[in-house]
């Protein structure tokens, strides 16, 4: 039987998608970063690695403890909010949390995790959002901004290494979850269902595009 990984699995998104995906009968491996994280998602049928995913000697061990897995859908859900306006300067410490989860922890485990989703002919999925576009920049969300755009570029110029994966973006829309905070419209169950309802309409011709959790789809490489 295939796996579905999920990469940032604690809570939010990345809970819930492996919530609902044990729910349906499948295989779940999700990755926490804190120890105490695991056990609540062993306790619900998955099967727990403990992965910091802004830190590469963390990551670097996660294709030998995946060892042997036929995946078929991994999501790279991990992502960390940085709400400060266009024109206040991050401190280098906001800087490395902020591009670390969302953009180094992407680049280290895709070429772990790429070769092993290649030949079970699945789908990576990287969580982004419509603050990462360009034509829809304004200045809220500054460095989130810039990390969700560096993670697109990430996804699109990897796109040609392994022709046979299929590798895009997600967009949740602003969902509940902490990082939506209590003004975000979209109930978490919602994103959920349209967001696996995305996942099993993806065909290797969207590799590349930013699939919306409603179905709208935008392309990242271009006409
Ligand atoms: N919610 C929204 O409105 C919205 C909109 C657009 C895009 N997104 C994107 O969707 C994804 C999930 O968002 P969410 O709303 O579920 O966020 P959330 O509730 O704040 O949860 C963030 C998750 O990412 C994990 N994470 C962060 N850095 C990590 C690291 N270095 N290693 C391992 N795990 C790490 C967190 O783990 P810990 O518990 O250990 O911190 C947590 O599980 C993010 O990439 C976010 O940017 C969200």
């Amino acid at each position: 039987m295939k796996s579905i990984l999920i990469l940032g699995a604690s809570r939010g998104l990345g809970r819930a998608l492996t919530e609902a995906y044990l729910a349906q009968g499948q295989r779940v491996i999700a990755t926490v970063r804190k120890s105490e994280d695991m056990a609540p998602l062993q306790a619900l049928g998955a099967q727990v690695l403990q992965v910091d995913l802004a830190d590469p000697a963390s990551v670097s061990g996660l294709a030998w403890q995946l060892d042997g897995k036929s995946i078929a859908l991994a999501l790279y859900v991990a992502g960390v909010w940085d709400g400060h306006a266009a024109g206040v300067p991050p401190t280098q410490q906001q800087f490395d949390q902020v591009m670390h989860s969302n953009v180094l922890g992407f680049m280290q485990a895709l070429p772990q995790i790429a070769p092993m989703v290649q030949e079970a002919g699945g789908v990576i999925a990287a969580f982004s959002s419509e603050m990462s576009l360009l034509g829809s920049a304004d200045e809220s969300a500054w460095l989130y901004r810039v990390s969700k755009a560096a993670l697109n570029m990430a996804v699109a110029s990897a796109c040609q290494q392994w022709p046979g994966l299929t590798l895009l973006a997600l967009d949740p829309g602003w969902t509940q979850t902490d990082m939506g905070g209590p003004g975000a419209t979209v109930p978490l169950a919602e994103s959920v269902r349209g967001l696996m309802n995305v996942l099993t309409q993806v065909q290797p011709e969207d590799r590349g595009s930013l699939w919306r959790y409603d179905g709208t789809k935008t392309e990242l490489l271009g006409a």
